[in-house]
């Protein structure tokens, strides 16, 4: 399914469907085990890194096996949305439009606004016309955004909202307040430091940018990228075995909470996917020197990243029991 009616009832309902990015098969199950056991909707997405990395072919088949497979774990009309994360130019989003995508993001964020408007707009006269939905991107984002690096986040001007959505015709908007890719999401001097822990407390959110724009676009569906926590337990499992990921920082979870329950109707985590399945597999292969089939290792990797969705469902977007 698309994300018309999705959206909608997440604004209306004030939470927010997770995004959760996906690139391998591990992933993708405990994707839909969360989702099902939380009877949640969920947006899985596709990167283009992701489909160099895993084919483009296999990974749509893995998003029609998902629906399959909710099904069969008890699911009567799971709701999954299969969106392309950051696409970067018109022919990737029509190669998904035209291969079964319902969604494609058009991230023409680092262009000139009137370049970014032109292009965006192109996808959506595309892809409007096979009822796929399209998210657009205003402002910029600091740290990485695929394959283009941002020093300084942009925050996303308010005055530019209206005349963005309305002459695009987008059906979301990604918005730039504070939120970054990654696992280093802040650098040191731009937090302070717990003093109890010596942890870094990173500045918060724009709240303030985004009721202007929520002021400005009454109900209209806004999207968070860069939205993932990094939770220091899995960050002190991978330095713990072997790993070294020091001062890494992501937005407090009472942080999204809150933005939840605005027009933000859609948050991307991507980045506490892959710590919680680093955290897992090292953990494992430290404890099971003598194991190496990949099945041993992958298995609690998989379960310590369903309880990372469950929880971001449950405690932090809301959207648990939002099911048809
Ligand atoms: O926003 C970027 C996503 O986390 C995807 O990352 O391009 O490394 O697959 P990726
Ligand atoms: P994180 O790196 O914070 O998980 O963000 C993911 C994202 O925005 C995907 O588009
Ligand atoms: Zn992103």
């Amino acid at each position: 399914m698309n994300t018309r009616e999705m959206f909608k009832k997440a604004v209306a309902g004030g939470y927010a469907i997770p995004a959760f990015n996906f690139n391998t098969m591990e992933q993708m199950q405990a994707i839909v085990q969360a989702a099902v056991e939380t009877k949640s909707p969920v947006i899985m997405q596709v990167s283009k890194g992701a489909r160099n990395y895993a084919n483009g072919t296999i990974l749509r088949n893995l998003a029609k096996g998902a629906v399959e497979y909710a099904k069969e774990l008890g699911c009567e009309k799971p709701e999954i949305v299969l969106h392309l994360d950051h696409g970067d130019s018109f022919e990737l989003c029509k190669d998904c439009i035209d291969n079964g995508f319902s969604s494609v993001m058009i991230d023409g964020s680092s262009l000139p606004y009137e370049d970014n408007i032109a292009l965006t707009k192109q996808v959506v006269d595309y892809a409007h016309q096979f009822d796929v939905t399209v998210e657009a991107e205003l402002g910029v984002l600091a740290g990485v955004e695929d394959e283009v690096v941002a020093e300084e986040s942009h925050y996303t001007k308010p005055e530019e909202v209206i005349d963005f959505a309305t002459r695009t015709g987008c059906d979301s908007l990604a918005i730039s307040i504070g939120t970054s890719h990654g696992a280093y999401k802040f650098k040191p001097e731009q937090c302070t430091r717990d003093p109890k822990t010596g942890k870094l407390v990173p500045p918060p959110l724009a709240f303030d940018v985004l009721h202007e724009i929520e002021n400005k676009l009454p109900g209209f569906p806004i999207v968070l990228h860069g939205s993932s926590s990094v939770p220091q337990d899995e960050v002190d499992t991978i330095n713990k075995f072997g790993g070294n990921l020091p001062d890494a920082v992501g937005i407090p979870e009472e942080q999204l909470r809150e933005a939840s329950k605005s027009a933000v109707c859609k948050i991307n985590i991507d980045s506490d996917s892959r710590l919680a399945m680093t955290a897992a597999i090292r953990q494992y292969l430290a404890e099971h020197p003598d194991h190496f089939d990949p099945r041993q290792y992958l298995k609690p990797a998989r379960e310590n990243m369903k309880k990372m969705y469950i929880h971001k469902i449950v405690n932090v977007l809301g959207s648990d029991g939002k099911l048809g």
